[in-house]
């Protein structure tokens, strides 16, 4: 053990002397980290996509702090490095490179959306550079590659409980309308396990109506679901068209259920629903009342900054950081990071977090050996409005 780090430290010593004694020169082998350990977010700052991205952040940031008041990896402090990662695939994939190249991060976590995460993830892949998709849900994800990984469960597990719990509301439903997002993957894979679930449960899907996340206007595909007289809706789009696509369906005089899928999943929608967001429905990967020290320091930190309950959305990005921090803990017991190279730190990195055992917001979590996410619980909330459509809060059923 001492010998193996006896002779990386003068093989490092060698390295910094004679750059291109070692791995010809290549900058990312010749380079380790110094000082606080940069771990990257690129997740959606900006455009419609933020919605979701905003509550990442907040996430993130908390996690950071927490894990810094804890001693960080073994006394040494993280530090994120946050990235832009939009609403597109070209703004995830520059978010991606920077990160990898200039910001030289030990891993990623990010991107927002599914459909950004089957164009920037290759990239890391190649590079060598894992990856935790925080809000990544469509399947197939992990199987992008080695270095992909999520702490987001994915539609298959978690959608069909908002159908289970909307049956239990009201047993008398039979008819169905599902509305999806074309153009992105994460809305066409939802919509498949839901139109699963309601075919499964022997309900009869009397419509499939399709639109655009960019789409504002869903009068043509509400007025074609609804004269079927469907007594559940069901919808898999993102926060802004999802929003806005209730309250359309609400003006027309819809009176049942909605459920609402992952990218409905965040308070976000009420100014876009305002009153009539009351009573959607939305499968959780994440209940604020999750026992555990973690989560009750994630909660009432979260709650004393936003003065509201922590959403999902921050407490899968929560988890991501702190995997990443855990597993470098484990890996700097072994061989200290601020002696190990950087490309090997990140394959080390990404072999170590998928080992563990991890005691999240989320509960407790683990992965398959391709990176999928193993998690025990998961819940159903519904929204409740004020009157007058300016408040609102998720409901957790029983
Ligand atoms: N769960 C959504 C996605 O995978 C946000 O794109």
């Amino acid at each position: 053990m001492k010998k193996s780090t006896s002779v990386k430290t003068s093989l490092f010593v060698t390295c910094v002397v004679f750059l291109t004694a070692c791995g010809g020169g290549s900058s990312e082998t010749n380079t380790v980290v110094s000082g606080a350990i940069p771990i990257g977010i690129a997740v959606a700052q900006t455009s419609n996509v933020a919605l979701l991205g905003q509550e990442q952040v907040a996430g993130a940031k908390i996690a950071q702090k927490y894990f810094n008041d804890k001693g960080g990896v073994n006394g040494t402090p993280i530090k994120l490095v946050f990235q832009d990662a939009g609403g597109d695939e070209n703004s995830a994939i520059n978010a991606f490179q920077t990160l990898i190249n200039k910001d030289k991060v030990v891993g990623i976590v990010g991107p927002t959306l599914s459909q950004q995460a089957f164009s920037a993830d290759p990239i890391a892949n190649r590079a060598k550079v894992p990856v935790f998709g925080p809000s990544n849900t469509a399947k197939g994800i992990p199987q992008i590659g080695k270095y992909i990984a999520r702490v987001s469960a994915p539609v298959a597990v978690v959608a069909p409980n908002a159908v289970d719990a909307a049956l239990k509301k009201n047993p008398q439903i039979k008819k169905v309308a599902v509305f999806y997002a074309q153009n992105d993957a994460f809305s066409k894979s939802e919509t498949e396990s839901f139109q699963q679930a309601v075919k499964g449960k022997g309900l009869e899907l009397v419509t499939v109506q399709k639109f655009q996340t960019s789409d504002t206007d869903f009068q043509s595909q509400a007025t074609n679901a609804l004269n079927l007289k469907p007594d559940l809706v069901i919808i898999s789009g993102l926060a802004a068209d999802g929003g806005n696509l209730v309250r359309q369906l609400r003006e027309l005089g819809y009176k049942g259920l909605i459920i609402g899928g992952n990218g409905l999943n965040t308070s976000n929608i009420f100014p876009v629903c305002k009153a009539v967001c009351d009573g959607v429905m939305i499968a959780q990967a994440y209940s604020p009342e999750q026992p555990g020290e973690v989560n009750t320091a994630f909660r009432q930190a979260y709650v004393n900054q936003y003065k509201t309950e922590p959403p999902q959305f921050s407490a899968q990005a929560f988890a991501g950081v702190q995997v990443y921090v855990e597993a470098l803990k484990a890996i700097d017991e072994k061989s200290k990071i601020s002696e190990t190279y950087l490309s090997k730190l990140r394959t080390e990195l990404n072999q170590q977090r998928l080992i563990g055992k991890y005691n999240t917001p989320l509960g407790e979590i683990s992965f398959t050996p391709e990176g999928e996410i193993v998690q025990k619980e998961f819940y159903v909330a519904q929204i409740k409005m004020s009157k007058d459509g300016q408040n609102g809060k998720f409901v957790f059923l029983k």
